[in-house]
């Protein structure tokens, strides 16, 4: 089965971490988040995918060319504009000639396709919509369904007592090939607001059906750094890369402490990192592949992309750096987003 990833989003509230990467590249665990999709996806027997891309398109092409090393097959629909959630299907429709998969690419969700695929053949209608249940719907798009799970409309926003129901779509569909006859070509168009309500007003079946587990959209900071302490909690079950060195503290290979380090859990550190004396790691800290962080520093619930420096005696808390982040010494980051390869950066 084929599957187009919608990665072409500029991810403008995820800036700037986002300013040099598309969105789904972002690591989560130490892994860019599309390498652990691509990975779940073809454990649940997807062998093809076509990634939808605009912004940054050369990064994720790098990371995985055609596929071969993870098994797959992946081809690029590169977009001269972003097209948007729908236009990118269109876009890419020389790709999609049987029924295909759509997926969001920053959705933290590691679905079960099999109960999507079976309900999907059963109903026979132009799509099926994942979703999932969420204990306020009020900030999402929230779905009215039949009996039968037929889609008869989504309510934007609705007031928490006013919600239909406490179900939203959770970015992952079923579509046959014929939706392409549905969405205008040449243009910026968004499924939500104008695809599947045209679909539901023209009676093509449009169907919904939970999809159970783990699910959270990355996209602000906050969400973003919840992600990882719920995988830190092992709330989100993701596969750590690394072995367990004490209760709820992960760390790769060739990592190097020095003495007095304190590791507080949960912590998860990657492949070659060197930590200075007399530095505390954590509560909830995510240090990337050859970091180097010096000696009394104290880090915690931050995250580090790989190859960061941290020089002595800095403090982070709360704080993101992107790749190749260098702290000067004695510094204190709070609330710090950056994302300055390479330069040294002061609070
Ligand atoms: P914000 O700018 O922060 O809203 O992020 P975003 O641009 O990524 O938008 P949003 O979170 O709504 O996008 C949901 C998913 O669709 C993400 O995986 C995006 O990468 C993807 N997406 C959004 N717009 C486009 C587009 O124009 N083209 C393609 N190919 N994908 C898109």
């Amino acid at each position: 089965m084929k599957a187009l990833l919608l990665a072409g989003g500029l991810g403008t509230r995820l800036r700037p971490l986002t300013e040099n990467l598309p969105k789904p590249m972002a690591p989560i665990a130490n892994r860019p988040w599309l390498e652990h999709l691509i990975i779940h996806l073809r454990e649940q027997g997807v062998d093809q995918f076509i990634m939808a891309a605009h912004h940054y398109p050369d990064v994720i092409r790098r990371h995985f060319g055609d596929g071969r090393r993870w098994g797959v097959k992946i081809e690029y629909s590169l977009e001269p504009f972003p097209m948007g959630t729908a236009g990118a299907i269109k876009n890419a429709e020389r790709f999609l000639d049987e029924r295909f998969l759509v997926v969001n690419a920053d959705i933290v969700h590691l679905p079960q396709l099999v109960p999507l695929l079976d309900f999907h053949r059963q109903h026979g209608g132009i799509a099926t919509i994942a979703l999932t249940e969420v204990e306020d719907p009020s900030s999402y798009g929230v779905v009215e369904q039949d009996d039968s799970g037929r889609i008869l409309r989504f309510v934007e926003k609705p007031r928490r007592e006013e919600a239909p129901s406490n179900r939203i779509n959770a970015g992952l569909y079923i579509f046959e090939p014929e939706v392409m006859r549905y969405i205008p070509a040449q243009r910026e168009v968004s499924i939500e607001r104008e695809t599947f309500p045209r679909l539901i007003e023209e009676g093509a079946g449009v169907y919904g059906m939970v999809s159970n587990g783990y699910w959270r959209d990355m996209g602000t900071p906050a969400r973003y750094r919840q992600v990882h302490w719920d995988v830190l909690n092992r709330r989100f079950p993701l596969l750590m890369h690394g072995r367990q060195i004490q209760p709820d503290v992960w760390a790769g290979e060739d990592v190097e402490f020095g003495a007095g380090v304190l590791l507080v859990p949960p912590v998860l550190i990657g492949n070659k990192v060197k930590v200075g004396d007399q530095t505390v790691i954590g509560p909830y800290a995510v240090i990337g592949d050859n970091c180097y962080i010096g000696a009394h520093v104290h880090c915690s619930n931050s995250i580090l992309w790989d190859r960061s420096v941290v020089r002595d005696n800095s403090r982070l808390s709360n704080s993101i750096f992107g790749y190749r982040t260098v702290a000067p010494a004695g510094e204190v980051f709070n609330n710090s987003i950056i994302n300055q390869p390479g330069e040294v950066m002061r609070a």
